[in-house]
């Protein structure tokens, strides 16, 4: 269980003017074990939220507990160690290191035959994909694959993953979403999944809408589409006509 006190980050503006508040007041209990989708419009939160849970950004005030252990001033390292991994928006390439490398650091083991098994398990990379090198010349869906799979290695108690469908084919997305299900199910994982992919927000056990710093809305997807709709984050133009059109919201 993650829970979220109050919590606030505020920036300089670049005018030297009063501080921007980019999450304000923000209060919200991830429980134990749990699928919730992050969703909300461009930039209303949702990177900065996920970044202040794994420590990349020092929150400016309020708290992080974890499993009743108060986080806030761990560092990133410490955090990984207590069970938080965390699937970046865009994801990290590392000339010189292979997916063999990340997932046998991942793993805890360069046993071919037990990362042959999470390959296995994570289904949604294959075997050929070990000895590629995590450079600039692997495409946008194969890093973010390789990402996941170093996560799911983890068998994290908390797993964060930034719109892990960013430049995934369509034939990719289904396994991905039984597959996060499935560790959900399997190890108990509590699973934060920051996603506009209408597929992640129906799969969740609870939607969190982010909005201008804020939960805009906690519940199921169902509940939730009248307010997508209106928020109108879906699409551009004629397809956006008609508030309970949400096919635009993909
Ligand atoms: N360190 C920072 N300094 C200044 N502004 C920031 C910083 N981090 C985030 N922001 C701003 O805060 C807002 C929220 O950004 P964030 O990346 O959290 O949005 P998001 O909800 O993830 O959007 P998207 O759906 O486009 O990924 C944006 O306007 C962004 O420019
Ligand atoms: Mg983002």
């Amino acid at each position: 269980m993650i829970e979220l006190k109050n919590i606030r980050f505020t920036v300089a503006t670049e005018d030297g003017g009063a501080q921007r508040t980019i999450i304000d007041n923000l209060s919200f209990t991830f429980e134990k074990g749990r699928f919730y989708a992050i969703t909300g419009p461009n930039g209303g939160g949702k990177t900065t939220l996920a970044k202040l849970i794994m420590g990349i950004n020092p929150i400016t005030s309020g708290s992080v507990i974890l499993d009743g252990k108060d986080v806030t001033s761990m560092s990133i390292t410490d955090r990984a160690k207590a069970g938080i991994a965390y699937g970046f928006q865009s994801s990290a390439r590392f000339k010189g290191t292979s997916f063999r490398d990340l997932l046998s650091i991942a793993a805890g083991t360069d046993d071919e035959g037990r990362l042959a098994q999470i390959i296995a398990r994570v289904g949604i990379c294959s075997m050929d994909f070990l000895d590629k090198p995590v450079d600039s010349k692997l495409s946008g869906g194969e890093i973010k694959k390789i990402e996941l799979a170093t996560i799911i290695a983890r068998n994290p108690k908390l797993a964060i993953y930034d719109e892990p469908d960013t430049g995934i084919d369509l034939w990719t997305i289904g396994p991905m979403v039984e597959l996060l299900k499935r560790e959900q199910q399997d190890y108990g994982t509590t699973t934060l999944v920051v996603s506009h992919n209408r597929a992640f927000l129906e799969a969740a056990d609870t939607l969190v809408l982010i909005k201008d710093g804020k939960v805009a809305y906690t519940g199921s997807f169902d509940n939730a589409l009248p307010i997508l709709t209106d928020l109108s984050v879906c699409g551009f133009g004629d397809t956006c006509e008609g508030a309970s059109d949400v096919r635009c919201y993909r």
